[in-house]
């Protein structure tokens, strides 16, 4: 079996674009010219929503000149938060079908002119030439990849020299077993969370220079703390599929206790 065809069957979702329209109608917005804030984070599957993406983004010292990869995209939020608020050109690579899709659809109602386009393809694998881009993030994606190493060297090669790297993932920082199911997987033997030294390590042996690591844990709960929720009834959730809740509260146990933490890391490809 092809590692990677749990990681689709974890995120296949059926008829994600009838839902989300339906629900992003009832909230009133226009569809025919969306904006990040009609989506409420709905988009953002990770933990700190937009408020955490924005924070990658700064990080990534994006201007209007900068060419980004978005790794594991998504339905595309965080693409379509840099090409909006950046004004920057990005592309984005998942594995997921159903998520492609639904990113190219939501994103061909923005008036984003061509700025943020989506591609089906794998992290370890990435379908572009050796230096494409300046800029790459990857944002709670390494969960579901075993071979990170295989990742970081696709990044290192598609990343021009002096290019950032910009990571936000779960990562392991202490002892303690990990509840399943989590939101990236139902089992153990699905999940790859790593610690911030091991990310370190494969990002050096890769070409990288790390320039700095930041736990995310205390802004993440401020965040959740002060979210007014997402738009119409749905949330990321709906995206994620059955038993988020269980899934969502069995990852907050785990920072709690301090096994887990949103770690962000940011590289420099030398
Ligand atoms: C938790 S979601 C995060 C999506 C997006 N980065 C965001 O923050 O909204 C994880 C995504 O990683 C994708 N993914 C997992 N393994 C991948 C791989 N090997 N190559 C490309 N995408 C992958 C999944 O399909 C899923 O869309």
């Amino acid at each position: 079996m092809d590692v990677e065809d749990p990681v689709r069957r974890h995120y296949r979702r059926d008829d994600l674009e009838r839902v989300v329209l339906a629900a992003l109608g009832s909230s009133g917005a226009d569809l025919s010219d969306l904006r990040v804030e009609d989506l409420r984070g709905l988009d953002q599957l990770h933990a700190g929503s937009v408020e955490a993406t924005e924070h990658l983004l700064d990080l990534l010292d994006l201007s209007t000149s900068s060419r980004l990869l978005d790794v594991g995209s998504g339905v595309g939020g965080p693409a379509r938060l840099a090409a909006e608020r950046h004004g920057c050109r990005v592309s984005g690579v998942d594995l997921s079908p159903d998520f492609v899709e639904l990113a190219r659809s939501l994103t061909a109602r923005f008036s984003l002119a061509g700025q943020a386009t989506f591609v089906l393809g794998s992290a370890t694998t990435l379908p572009w030439s050796d230096r494409s881009f300046d800029r790459v993030m990857l944002n709670h994606v390494g969960m579901n990849i075993p071979d990170k190493a295989a990742v970081f060297a696709e990044v290192h090669r598609v990343l021009e020299p002096g290019g950032v790297f910009g990571i936000y993932e779960q990562m392991l920082i202490g002892e303690g077993a990990l509840t399943f199911p989590l939101p990236w997987a139902d089992e153990e033997s699905g999940s790859f969370v790593e610690s911030p030294q091991r990310y370190a390590e494969l990002l050096g042996a890769a070409g990288f220079a790390v320039e700095s690591e930041e736990n995310r844990a205390a802004a993440v709960a401020a965040i959740a703390a002060a979210s007014s929720g997402p738009t119409g009834g749905l949330t990321p959730a709906d995206l994620f599929g059955e038993g988020f809740t269980e899934r969502l509260d069995n990852n907050i146990a785990a920072t709690m206790t301090g096994a887990l933490a949103p770690v962000v890391m940011v590289a420099r490809a030398i």
